[in-house]
This record gives structure tokens, sequence and C-alpha cells, in this order.
């Protein structure tokens, strides 16, 4: 059966700060996903929140960017938004960016990663939510996972993946439309890492495998910093990876997360931290942080979801959580010297370009 899969998230208010999502705001959002499963727009969905977000997982047979799906998710955080007022909570309404919903959600605030396929005989797949970070986040983890034999040992030992993968990279700079550059990985290998290693302006889209042709992983790319030209909050991306048999097992997959990698967003969306692969439903604390990576895996069969299975919520992860707090707190030592805050034109409040005018108009120029 040919199935869609779509996940879509924002952060529509949260409790106590930008921290994590009410009851009832979960509430609602799982009642509506159950009155669109009972009105046959949804196969199956599931609510989670990661931080300030609620995301929806969704199945359907309406195809990407179907304009009732996304309506549908718009129309619940406008739901969500109305509970978080009335409850008072911070940021309420903060990734709804439009006034009027107009046939799609990307551009309009929330993030979007879909997905359509034939179901394979077996199903498995991951939604990795993240919050506190841009979609760049996903450009190490998604490269290493699918590129690299230190991570992807299918890529020695299984013949299916010998031909690599192919790559859409997008400019997320580019604020007029879609800009974006398709490469194969191993031949285009130097010339993709050229454009990853900024992952603050080029990030991965989607990982194609390039013997059979199928999609592997879809990931949002939306920067709030370009929709709105102001800072409203870190993009918080999603992305779903298939896996097993042609594509990486889902342990090779999970395997480039144990770096803990460094990446742009935790506190005001403007300082350089680890990021840390959490349970799912795990809320933000420190300094407004640390970035956080939840992985929830499932399969699916006619469109029917599994339970999920908590990937990050197993001993092995408490060490990496570990690690990222460390690594966190090392770089945190530094302040906002140098690489621990983001660079002038990453900075997500534009308040410090006033200051900085301020203080221009105080410089004197020494004669000779
Ligand atoms: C990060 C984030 C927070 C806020 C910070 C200040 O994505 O949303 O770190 O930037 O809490 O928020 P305001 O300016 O709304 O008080
Ligand atoms: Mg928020
Ligand atoms: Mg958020």
């Amino acid at each position: 059966m040919k199935v869609t899969l779509s996940v879509i998230k924002a952060d529509t208010g949260s409790v106590g700060g930008h921290n994590t999502p009410s009851q009832a705001m979960l509430a609602k959002a799982r009642e509506r996903v159950e009155e669109g499963i009972r009105n046959g727009l949804l196969t199956d969905g599931r609510v989670t929140f990661t931080g300030d977000d609620i995301a929806f997982t969704m199945t359907h047979t309406r195809g990407v960017d179907n304009a009732d799906i996304h309506k549908f998710a718009w129309d619940s955080f406008v739901e969500t938004t109305n509970i978080a007022k009335s409850q008072g909570l911070y940021g309420a309404g903060q990734d709804l960016l439009k006034d009027a919903f107009s046939g799609n959600v990307r551009g309009m605030g929330p993030g979007s990663a879909e997905i359509e396929f034939e179901e394979r005989p077996a199903e498995p797949f991951i939604v990795f939510a993240g919050d506190k970070c841009g979609p760049g986040v996903f450009n190490y983890p998604l490269f290493e996972a699918f590129a690299s034999p230190y991570h992807n040992a299918g890529l020695l030992l299984a013949p299916d993946m010998n031909a690599g993968f192919t790559y859409t990279v997008m400019d997320v700079n580019y604020t007029e439309a879609d800009k974006v550059v398709t490469m194969k990985v191993p031949v285009d290998y130097y010339d993709i890492c050229t454009l990853l290693r900024d992952p603050n302006h080029y990030v991965i889209e989607s990982v194609v495998e390039n013997n059979s042709g199928l999609t592997a992983a879809v990931a949002s790319t939306s920067r709030l910093h370009n929709i709105s030209g102001k800072y409203v909050g870190k993009d918080d991306p999603v992305a779903i990876v298939r896996t097993q048999k042609q594509f990486p097992s889902t342990g090779e997959i999970l395997s480039p997360w144990a770096l803990a990698h460094y990446t742009l967003g935790d506190n005001r969306g403007s300082h350089h931290v680890a990021v840390m692969p959490v349970k799912q439903n795990s809320i933000i604390s420190y300094f407004d942080g640390p970035t956080i990576i939840s992985a929830a895996g499932y399969c699916v069969r006619d469109g029917k979801l599994t339970e999920s299975v908590d990937l990050f919520d197993q001993p092995f992860w408490d060490y990496i959580r570990e690690k990222a707090s460390k690594k966190t707190l090392e770089i945190r030592a530094q302040g906002f010297y140098g690489p621990s805050m983001a660079p002038m034109d990453e900075l997500e409040y534009t308040g410090v370009m006033e200051n900085l005018k301020r203080l221009g108009e105080k410089f004197i120029v020494r004669k000779k």
C-alpha cells in the first residue's frame, strides 16, 4: 500500500517559559488526531512533544503537501494556541507566523517533513524531533549515517548500499523560493562536505538510495529567521528516516548522535552547545536548553502505526547525555566570547545591531 507520512511540528506556547506545552494543549492535540482518524482524513496519528514543540506524526493516503492535511495541522495549532492563551502560557502561537492559512504550512512557521512510499513488507522508520536548534542540526548525523563507513557498516558489508546515496541540499538563506542542489555520494563527496560544513546556510532536505531510487530520509528545512525577519524562536526541525534492509540499520542511523555534536541554538537561539539525545517528551531547562533531539521508532502496515519505541531511552544514551552536558558546560564556560556565541549574521536578537550602531558613534579615529 502507498502511504504518506507527515510530521508537522510547532511551538504554540509553553509552561514556565519556553519549556514544555501544557497537558491541556496536548490533550486537545490528541483529541484532534482522534477526530482526524474518525472522519477519514488520517489513517493514523500520534502526538508527542520535544521541549516546547508539539509534533503530529500522521499517516494518510493524500500524498505530500496535501492542503487538507496541512490545514488540519494548522487548525490544530490554532486550537492549542487558544488553550495556551487561556492558560496564560508563554509564547502562545509563537510559530504561527501568518494570520491565515494559505494551503501549506511551509513558510508559515511550523516545521514539516513528509514522505510518500510504497510500504515494504516490513517498514521501520524513525521520527527525529529537535528543540532549540535549526535544521542544520541534521547535517552531521544524516551525512555520516548514510555516507560514512565509520557509522554505516552496511556501505562495506551490504551490497545494496554500495552505490551510495543522493543528497538534496537546500540553501536556506535564499528566501525567494526553494533553492536546492542534488549531489551523489561517493562521487560528489568533497563537494557535499563543502556545503554541509556550514549548517546554518546549507541543510539536507532529503536522502535517496542510488541503487533503488527509494527515498530514505526527509528533513524540515524552514528557517523562521528568514520567514519573519526577526527572532521568533529557533526552527526546531523534524526528520523522518526509513531504516533497515536497503537502508542503514536503525542503530547505524543513531550512531552519529553519540558524538553529541555542537550546533547553533540553545538560549536565545544564539549559542553553540552540544546536542543532547533525550527521551520522548523531554522538557527544556538549563540555559533555555540544551539543544535536544528525540527519536521515536515505528513500523507501519496499511498506514497503521505500531506503538513507538523510545530509541534514546536506553542506558547507553545516559552516558551520551552526560557527555553532552560536559561538552555544553565546557563551551558555556566561555560565555559570550568567540565561538560560544553565534557569529554576527546568525545572532537571533537584532537588538545587538542597535547597540553596535550606538557604540560605533563613540569610536574615534586617531590622527596619524
Ligand atoms: C530559544 C528561546 C528562548 C528565548 C528566551 C528569551 O529558542 O526561545 O531561549 O529566546 O527565553 O525569550 P523572550 O525574548 O521571549 O523573553
Ligand atoms: Mg518557544
Ligand atoms: Mg521549540
